[in-house]
């Protein structure tokens, strides 16, 4: 495999000091903050997130996150309500058409497998994938909270996007960085009525989406709209093809995409914890969960950031 990293020279990353996550650690002097993998994650210490952040300690949560695109809290017991507000820091607070919600919290959703129940019954994915890239603007993050989880597994994973990227070559970059992908979440309902009740997902089952709204054609590679830095947006959840591309065509390139993601030396993995919170990006990185536990309850809460309109590397789509 080719890991040359070009956005960055290996003299100059020597002269910046340890490298993580694909970029030299950065300082921290309000929060403590330990690096889970040398790919991405890292845990917070030092933070009450039960009461408003002042500006200096959020400025270091927000730096953690852009950077790790994981970060993990322990501890934290919050309402809902506490959770919302934390939430609303990444941004707005966004309702998804297919994930069902908390309670009587329409804003909130549930992962939720009882102890007797099949492992399928959570919409985890095979594989690593992004949630809800069918919308025209995906999730930027999940704030996920744990409530009940198993005493061994049940824990989540997570693949750097940027680094899949970095590390192809300079001709499958180029390749890539003109493809765009067709997502649709269209269908999801109609499939999951078809399955054998012990085999259906747990869907929510009704929503205010438009059928227009369940799909979407984005790029293919991401741009940070900030940074400019690039990573692969492309996964087999709602995949239907590339634009342009026969479904076989797509098929096969995309099933060698979605193998480079499975690389330990792209990952972190997080044991939850009572009371553990997870904030995790969901526009440059990949997640799933590890669901190797069986005859437990596994119940987690979470809120979803809208994102922006993915940005592709030749600027924004134009219609
Ligand atoms: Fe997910």
């Amino acid at each position: 495999m080719n890991i040359q990293v070009s956005h960055k020279g290996q003299a100059a990353d020597q002269a910046a000091g340890t490298i993580v996550a694909g970029l030299p650690m950065p300082e921290f002097k309000r929060i403590t903050v330990e690096p889970i993998s040398g790919a991405c994650g890292c845990e917070i210490s030092g933070v009450d997130l039960r009461a408003p952040l002042d500006d200096e300690t959020l400025a270091e949560v927000m730096k953690a996150f852009e950077h790790f695109l994981v970060i993990v809290f322990r501890d934290q017991d919050l309402t809902p309500e506490q959770h919302k507000a934390f939430t609303r820091y990444f941004g707005p607070i966004t309702e998804l058409p297919q994930a069902p919600t908390y309670g009587e919290h329409q804003d909130m959703q549930e992962v939720r497998r009882e102890a007797h129940e099949p492992e399928n019954v959570v919409p985890s994915f095979e594989h690593f994938h992004t949630d809800s890239p069918f919308l025209l603007q995906p999730p930027l993050c999940v704030v996920m909270r744990a409530l009940e989880v198993p005493k061994f597994g049940g824990d989540t994973a997570f693949s750097n996007g940027y680094l899949v990227y970095e590390h192809l070559s300079d001709a499958m970059k180029e390749l890539l960085d003109g493809l765009e992908v067709v997502y649709s979440g269209k269908e999801i309902w109609a499939r999951n009525e078809k399955l054998p009740p012990e085999k259906r997902l747990r869907l929510r089952e009704s929503h205010g989406f438009s059928e227009d709204e369940l799909e979407n054609i984005h790029p293919a590679v991401r741009v940070h709209p900030v940074t400019g830095r690039k990573a692969l947006f492309a996964t087999t959840a709602y995949f239907k093809r590339f634009v342009g591309w026969t479904e076989a065509e797509s098929q096969a390139l995309l099933g060698y995409l979605q193998s480079l993601a499975q690389h330990l030396h792209y990952h972190c993995r997080v044991k939850w914890k009572k009371d553990t919170l997870i904030v995790w990006d969901n526009r440059f990185l990949l997640h799933r969960g590890v669901h190797d536990f069986k005859y437990e309850r596994r119940h987690l809460i979470r809120t979803t950031v809208m994102g922006e309109r993915p940005i592709g590397p030749k600027g924004p789509r134009k219609d």
